[in-house]
């Protein structure tokens, strides 16, 4: 029995996300949570023949909480996809100011109610709202850091789709062989790509420019997508088909399965919360104690992560993007803390 609830299931995200969780055979109970439709798109999926009980729930008005609250009501994993989108010119910072607001209140809510769920939080700007939710839950003296993820799998698929257009491979075949650390916004995204011998021959042989216009499309690729829309939002097809990619892990190790990937997705996490991971935040990462690593998942929580610096190989290059995303992190996790 495995009970899942959307935070802004309707929502450009939230609807694919729920198509894609409906099709899960894991999934006993899908509660769809918005404060708009949510009913109709509940019904609307519910008419797919798959085991999933899918119910919709929405506020009867502005103070109605017991909605939120029977949606996560007994439930093990809880994905937020609430918030407004980027606009052309926005950058995710940008959101903060709105989409902060309904992450603490939604986390509050999930403190009070799922203290055990886990929480993969996708609404933006990813490296500040983790950060709030964290804050909330220590208020609430709920915070399990093992059990909060932020969202950053859409920089690693990204990241998968562009080399393999470089290197003429097939995408698939780079599916846990490039890992993405850092943040999830601009220039705090860090793809390391030498991860395996094979790819590093052939990554070898890109020049200089290719390499850094790799780098700076997976850092970017966000607004190629936000220009195209044209003022319609950002990414939620390829958003949505990335959040499901890493809660299917999450369902995946809460059934027992162990991850078989040469290199397991990776998530923002609090450090500090994991063996080993204040280790890494004070040796290689000046404190910053909110960062993207690639992590191993037992029972529905994390179990260990990879240090990129001393498993995977960083060259000279990718450690200097690693300081600079420092920098723009520990701007962002301070903003975060601070807004709670
Ligand atoms: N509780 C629940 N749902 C909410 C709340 C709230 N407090 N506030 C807004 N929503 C819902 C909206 O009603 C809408 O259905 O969140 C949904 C957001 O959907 P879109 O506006 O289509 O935005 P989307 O493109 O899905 O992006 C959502 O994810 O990647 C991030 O940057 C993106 O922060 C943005 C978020």
């Amino acid at each position: 029995m495995v009970k899942v609830t959307v935070c802004g299931a309707a929502g450009g995200i939230g609807q694919p996300l729920s198509l894609l969780l409906k099709l899960n055979p894991q999934v006993t109970e899908l509660a769809l949570f918005d404060i708009v439709n949510a009913k109709g798109v509940a019904a609307d999926l519910s008419h797919i023949n798959t085991p999933a009980v899918v119910t919709g729930y929405q506020p009867a008005n502005k103070e109605d909480k017991t909605a939120v609250v029977e949606s996560l009501r007994g439930t093990d994993l809880v994905i937020i996809p609430a918030g407004v989108p980027r606009k052309p010119g926005m950058t995710r910072a940008d959101l903060f100011n709105i989409n902060a607001s309904i992450i603490r209140d939604l986390v509050a809510n999930i403190g009070r109610t799922a203290p055990n769920a886990a929480i993969l939080i996708i609404s933006n700007p990813v490296n500040s709202t983790v950060p709030i939710a964290a804050e909330v839950l220590k208020k609430l003296g709920v915070f399990n850091p093992k059990k909060l993820f932020g969202v950053t799998t859409l920089d690693s698929v990204r990241a998968e789709t562009f080399l393999a257009d470089l290197l003429n491979v097939s995408p698939g075949s780079l599916q846990g062989r490039i890992s993405v650390i850092g943040g999830h916004s601009g220039d705090t995204i860090v793809p390391l790509i030498n991860a395996s011998p094979e790819v590093a021959r052939k990554v070898s042989n890109l020049t200089t420019d290719q390499y850094n216009k790799f780098i700076n499309r997976v850092q970017y690729g966000g607004d190629e997508v936000v220009k195209a829309k044209n003022g319609a939002g950002s990414a939620t097809l390829s958003m949505a088909y990335a959040g499901y990619r890493f809660a299917e892990n999450v369902l995946a190790s809460l059934a027992g399965k162990e991850s078989t990937a040469a290199i397991p997705d990776s998530s923002y996490i609090y450090l500090p919360g994991i063996p080993g991971g204040k280790e890494l935040s004070t040796k290689y990462l000046k404190g910053v104690d909110f960062f993207s690593v690639p992590v191993v998942l037992e029972q529905g929580q994390i179990k260990s992560f990879i240090n990129p610096f001393e498993i995977l190989k960083v060259t000279e290059g990718e450690t200097k993007l690693v300081q600079v995303a420092l920098e723009g992190l520990a701007k962002s996790i301070d903003q975060g803390t601070a807004f709670v």
